[in-house]
């Protein structure tokens, strides 16, 4: 079964059992600049698991863009992928473990075909903070699954949370058994081995683990599931790697056709590397040295290295590109669209990827003379990884370079910073997405409302045609672009800013509706990206100065948002201008 019917399958499978199917947030989360990418399907419900009204109701199903850079420096092996398609399923207080596990058996042996011989399953072992999740075994016989195929293990493998802290619960997984022999006597679903591949977690979210790691009850229990859509295709099709799908498999071909160079894992990375750059950039993304532009920089450059390990010419990429686009079309239509912009992002890092190769070639060079003019041999570990990070000279190749130029590379000491920064990585982006879960507190909230009044504002002071472009806020300030041609002079900043103090003053009553999208535009509500909407929106009004499409929370009342004042106008990108400003 290819990937595209799995998915489709799957949503009518949920909406002929009452879901509602929702679009797919894009996999740079929107509004929200302290989390990386979109991680799992659950990530833009957050708010709803918390409790918060989802206008499509309490049922909802969808396929969600996913992008997990943890350990971008593993994919090449057989399994991991950078981004990936995750199917969700989620009740938002509504059915809970019976009908949950129930709709999950019937989707994989009714729907997928999957043999029940095959699956196994695994159960939350019970510790001081939840109990023993009989309940969900208890589900699991009643659909089919004999006891001996249902294991149980503690928080390690059946409990999830998004980060350290937020909505979370005792979890249960779904195996399929590969049919290899096992490993050891021991052999069971946690085991690594290979002969048991996970496809399929229902999460049972009753929690919420605090910040001083304590865990209380959620005002409702939600079910948030995922299921892989890779791995699923790559076991229903019988294949042994996602790269032999038929999402990957064109690609990895005429990489195979084009290479001087027979490798394997180079080839994977670079149809892997080539497929999430494209989805990042597909998705508003560019390369930049810093958070998510640095995550695509190290994509794309790393993809152009093995593209060079293999041989292969670089001047095959806009082919490349277009043969991956091809392969994944069907799924994604938004990549043809996008086309000329994928080609041209990916091909200008390209070039500035080469032309820091030669400067670090240049750069290699200086020490090489340095350390034969001090009669050394060996290039320290600090020395390679300073080529690295500043010069983004990959290490293999400094090593390369040393055994021509007859030096030795102190690669041990190398590893061990490398280790040590990818640490620090690893926890700089945990950290930002558990910032991201927690990043809705009344602040942020008080500024949230404030952008709505200022776009409003700017609409009278400055004409009809403002739009808001894009925004960003912290606990600190607020961030606001819209489409507008000129500079703001003085005056109309003072007035935009008169505006909104007079609409907080006035204290505006913040109010929110149901109802059909299109009666929603019809009224003339104000939203960023139709398309991205469900066909039932909540409209958020002000009084009667604004009224937009929106998610929420908001604050009741505009006379909790306190002084409002603009601290910068600048110009964001050609027609875009930027504001910053603050609540006092
Ligand atoms: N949120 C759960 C996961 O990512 C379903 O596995």
């Amino acid at each position: 079964m290819k990937a595209i019917d799995i998915r489709n399958k799957y949503l009518k499978f949920f909406e002929k059992h009452g879901h509602s199917v929702i679009p797919s947030a894009p996999v740079i989360p929107e509004n929200d600049p302290s989390v990386l990418f979109t991680t799992a399907g659950m990530h833009p419900l957050v708010p709803y698991l918390l409790g918060e009204k989802h206008p499509a109701g309490t049922r909802l199903t969808d396929y969600q863009k996913c992008i997990r850079t943890v350990d971008i420096d593993e994919v090449g092996d057989n399994r991991h992928l950078t981004y990936f398609e995750m199917l969700g399923n989620w009740s938002l207080g509504d059915y809970f473990k019976e009908e949950s596990i129930t709709m999950s058996y019937e989707f994989l042996t009714k729907e997928l075909n999957i043999p029940a011989e095959k699956l196994s399953v695994t159960c939350f072992a019970g510790d001081e903070d939840a109990p023993r999740d009989e309940v969900s075994s208890e589900c699991w016989k009643r659909a089919g699954i004999p006891e001996e195929r249902i294991y149980f293990f503690g928080k390690d493998d059946n409990w999830w949370i998004a980060g350290e802290e937020g909505p979370c619960g005792p979890d249960t997984e779904m195996f399929y058994d590969t049919g290899k022999p096992k490993c050891s006597e021991e052999c069971n679903p946690s085991c690594s081995c290979g002969k048991y591949v996970e496809i399929w977690n229902n999460v049972f979210m009753e929690y919420c683990k605090t910040k001083d790691g304590k865990y209380t009850k959620l005002q409702q229990k939600n079910v948030d599931t995922g299921l892989g859509l890779e791995r699923m295709a790559m076991l229903l099709q019988g294949k042994e790697t996602p790269f032999e799908i038929e999402l990957f498999e064109p690609v990895m071909q005429k990489l195979e056709e084009w290479q001087n160079q027979d490798l394997i894992q180079s080839r994977r990375i670079v149809a892997e590397h080539l497929r999430s750059s494209m989805m990042i950039i597909n998705d508003g993304g560019r390369p930049s040295n810093v958070d998510r532009g640095y995550i695509l920089r190290r994509l794309l450059r790393r993809m152009t290295r093995h593209l060079n390990k293999l041989e292969i010419n670089l001047a095959k990429l806009p082919e490349m590109i277009d043969v991956s686009i091809e392969a994944l079309q069907e799924m994604y239509p938004e990549l043809v669209k996008n086309r000329q912009l994928i080609q041209s992002v990916i091909i200008e890092e390209k070039d500035k990827f080469m032309k820091t190769l030669e400067k670090g070639e240049k750069e290699f060079e200086k020490i090489v003379a340095k350390l034969k003019k001090e009669n050394m041999t060996k290039i320290d570990a600090k020395t390679i990884f300073n080529l690295y990070e500043t010069y983004g000279f990959p290490p293999e190749m400094t090593g390369e370079l040393a055994t021509e130029a007859g030096l030795e590379v102190d690669s041990q000491g190398f590893d061990a910073l490398f280790r040590e920064h990818q640490e620090k990585s690893r926890l700089g982006s945990e950290a930002k997405f558990k910032g991201g879960l927690g990043s809705t507190g009344e602040t942020e909230i008080q500024y949230h409302t404030a952008t709505h009044l200022l776009n409003a504002a700017l609409k009278v002071i400055l004409g009809e045609h403002v739009h808001q472009k894009g925004s960003n806020i912290t606990a600190e300030r607020m961030r606001f672009d819209f489409a507008h041609p000129a500079k703001m002079t003085e005056e109309e900043k003072q007035k935009v800013e008169d505006l909104v103090n007079e609409w907080i003053t006035a204290g505006l009553e913040v109010t929110v509706q149901e109802m059909p999208k299109e009666e929603a535009l019809k009224t003339g509500a104000e939203c960023m990206f139709i398309e991205k909407y469900p066909e039932i929106v909540t409209v958020y009004s002000i009084g009667d100065v604004s009224k937009e499409l929106c998610g929420g929370p908001h604050v009741k009342n505009t006379k909790e948002l306190g002084y409002f004042k603009i601290k910068k106008e600048e110009a964001s990108s050609s027609g875009v201008r930027r504001i910053k400003a603050i609540l006092q």
